[in-house]
């Protein structure tokens, strides 16, 4: 659970193209208490089609107060790529300190690292960390072509033949089952790719009889089956019913209305947003990995955050009513 989002002024201070379709971006950061921990990442106000809105992303070794991360231009994005691709040097944003919910245990014999295309993020930063303090390390690495492998060239500077890289343009998959029998009982596994990805290792991890908790992944955004569409919320108990925009999520849609939500991660993995789906007219577009498959088939419940309905209008319950909540204090909460 984490306290109020501390904001700091933020200004470009470079731009680097690490792949063809990577920009990777550094920012100047006014007080910046946190030094570079892998695996965590910070928030940045972004402006989308002339509206304000927040995106995530990881944060990457960077000189302390600075704050380094690595965006691809997804062609479906919601935005907040095509946003970070205009940022040039002497720009100004906010960002907050980074947090951190993708964190090494440090406590593995072995530690096997695996990135799908720009979840080499967190993945990089951690190899980096690892290979400092002599860690036992394999990275495992794909990407669509090797002119989209960002960081490729430095990670095997780093690792040598730990590193293996795959690109589906040259016909090369890897193998994840294969992967996880060759790791020691002891070793841990750190995923971070797109969901269909962190899906399959789960079952694969599961069905391999090692403990869940050494298992440990990060889903990146734009990962849906489905190309973003606007589509209608409507709220019974607060008797509302909000236009979600396409470049948009459902739960910045419903704070922006006024309407109570309880949030954290903002990425589909923490289940803190998650509302009833009390009826909908269209597909819905599940992009979390917090539910499970089955719980995902049966469209009961949806993370605000990331999952949308494909067009049409979902009607919900928040399951949050002011009178019944606690006193704790909620991970994030935004309020009428
Ligand atoms: S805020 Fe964590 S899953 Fe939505």
């Amino acid at each position: 659970m984490r306290s109020k989002l501390e904001w700091r002024a933020a200004r470009v201070i470079a731009i680097e193209t690490p792949a063809e379709d990577v920009r990777a971006v550094t920012f100047a950061v006014d007080g910046l208490r946190s030094l570079f921990d892998p695996g965590s990442h910070t928030n940045i106000k972004v402006t989308i089609g002339g509206s304000p809105a927040i995106r995530t992303y990881t944060v990457l070794p960077s000189e302390p107060g600075t704050l380094k991360i690595a965006v691809k231009l997804h062609p479906n994005s919601r935005g907040g790529s095509a946003f970070i691709w205009t940022l040039k040097p002497g720009d100004t944003t906010e960002v907050t300190e980074p947090e951190n919910r993708f964190e090494l245990s440090w406590r593995a014999s072995h530690y096997l690292l695996v990135a799908g295309g720009i979840g080499i993020t967190p993945i990089y930063g951690m190899a980096h960390a690892l290979a400092a303090r002599g860690q036992s390390i394999r990275l495992i690495y794909g990407a669509r072509s090797r002119e989209q492998m960002a960081f490729a060239e430095e990670l095997r500077d780093l690792l040598g033949d730990r590193l293996q890289t795959f690109a589906q343009a040259e016909g090369q998959a890897f193998d994840l089952a294969a992967e996880f029998e060759r790791l020691p009982p002891e070793g841990e596994a750190y995923l971070c790719g797109p969901h269909g990805m962190l899906e399959a290792a789960r079952n694969l991890w599961r069905a391999s009889g090692r403990p869940m908790s050494r298992l440990r992944f990060e889903v990146f955004g734009d990962s849906g089956r489905f190309a973003e569409q606007a589509f209608t919320v409507a709220v019974p108990h607060r008797g509302r019913s909000v236009e979600v925009r396409a470049d948009q999520t459902m739960l910045d849609a419903l704070i922006e209305a006024g309407i109570d939500m309880i949030y954290d991660c903002r990425r589909g993995e923490c289940g803190l947003c998650a509302v009833n789906v009390i009826e909908t007219s269209a597909p819905i577009d599940h992009r979390d990995v917090f539910f499970s498959d089955e719980e995902r088939h049966e469209d009961v419940k949806m993370c605000a955050c990331v999952s949308r309905a494909v067009g049409g209008c979902v009607t919900i319950d928040t399951g949050y009513r002011r009178d019944t909540a606690t006193s704790g204090q909620p991970a994030s909460m935004a309020t009428a």
